[in-house]
């Protein structure tokens, strides 16, 4: 299957000597020297030479439409010394019918330039049926931390994120996933899917929350609010700040800070909340009186956009 994008040429011509090495007819070398599979078969074959040389492989899924959070996940892998691999898919059974899968951003060829800039050695970016061949019906529910507040506000989106990740997992096998905190309960699944059906021989590592300078998290879906929204959306972070100033002055009652929390969101100009809970982070489920190990969770909705963000609440 050759690519639709047409700065890509077909291995061969300019070609890395990994992919030489495999005669690859559907991977592809992107203008920016990146190889690029589409096809589950050429991604494990691609990983498995990778290994064959001793590298550390180290896959980044994401949905596209990068931006500096999704770098920074990258370019720390790549710091370490591994070889990364960037999966690019919009994985349909994450979203539910009424959510934003048709207009979620897609701009490949950007994020493919994007990802091999950040020292990227490969991209994965494969089609739904590659992924959700005919016929499948297989999905992981997972029970634990994957309920209640995303899982509540979006029933079906864990079980298929869990799928997902666990797939990307088993076709690419590489020594260490990267997510990022920004998606503090994704982490929580993951962790949980990753020891549960025995995956946990590859390495977590979860890289911290990327701010934009006045504090907002780094979103892909940020491109979705108007410049007044973008503004209400500090609302979030200042929440967090808010927080964590009363933690610093002591407070360590759950439910004062969750009630706080949720009184500054809801006070805030084009900001209608969703929830503002603590939780453990591995298994989020809601405390009482906080720890080292405790998060506060927010999720808004502004404008056109349901935006999460989250902190730990005692940083020394
Ligand atoms: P996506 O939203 O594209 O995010 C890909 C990865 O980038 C996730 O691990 C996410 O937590 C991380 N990320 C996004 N914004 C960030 C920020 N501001 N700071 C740090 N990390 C950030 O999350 C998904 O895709 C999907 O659910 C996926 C895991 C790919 C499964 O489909």
């Amino acid at each position: 299957m050759l690519s639709r994008w047409s700065d890509q040429r077909v291995i061969g011509q300019h070609c890395c000597p990994v992919l030489r090495r495999f005669g690859i007819s559907s991977t592809q070398q992107s203008a920016t020297g990146v190889a690029v599979a589409r096809s589950i078969s050429d991604i494990r074959s691609l990983v498995g030479d990778l290994r064959s040389r001793d590298a550390h492989v180290t896959i980044v899924p994401t949905m596209g439409a990068l931006h500096a959070g999704h770098i920074a996940l990258i370019e720390s892998s790549v710091s370490r010394g591994e070889r990364v691999v960037v999966s690019i898919f919009v994985n349909p059974t994450q979203f539910a019918a009424h959510e934003d899968l048709s207009s979620y951003p897609r701009q490949e060829a950007r994020d493919i330039e994007m990802a091999a800039e950040a020292g990227a050695t490969a991209i994965f970016a494969p089609s739904p049926d590659e992924v959700y061949p005919d016929g499948f019906a297989t999905s992981i529910q997972v029970h634990g931390p994957a309920q209640g507040f995303e899982g509540a506000s979006r029933p079906t989106h864990f079980a298929g994120v869990a799928t997902v990740v666990a797939k990307l997992l088993l076709m690419t096998r590489p020594d260490t996933i990267v997510l990022g905190q920004k998606d503090a309960q994704q982490v929580a699944v993951v962790r949980r899917v990753m020891t549960d059906l025995n995956l946990d021989d590859i390495s977590l590592v979860v890289h911290p929350i990327v701010r934009e300078d006045d504090g907002v998290a780094m979103s892909s879906r940020n491109r979705y609010l108007s410049s007044q929204e973008r503004l209400n959306a500090r609302a979030l972070s200042r929440t967090l700040g808010h927080a964590k100033d009363l933690v610093a002055r002591g407070e360590r009652d759950a439910t004062r800070i969750a009630d706080s929390a949720l009184a500054m969101l809801n006070a805030s100009d084009g900001v209608v909340p969703d929830y503002a809970a603590l939780v453990d982070a591995s298994t989020f489920a809601p405390v009482t009186h906080i720890d080292r190990n405790t998060l506060l969770c927010v999720a808004a909705q502004v404008g056109p956009a349901r935006l999460i963000d989250n902190s730990f609440l005692l940083i020394d």
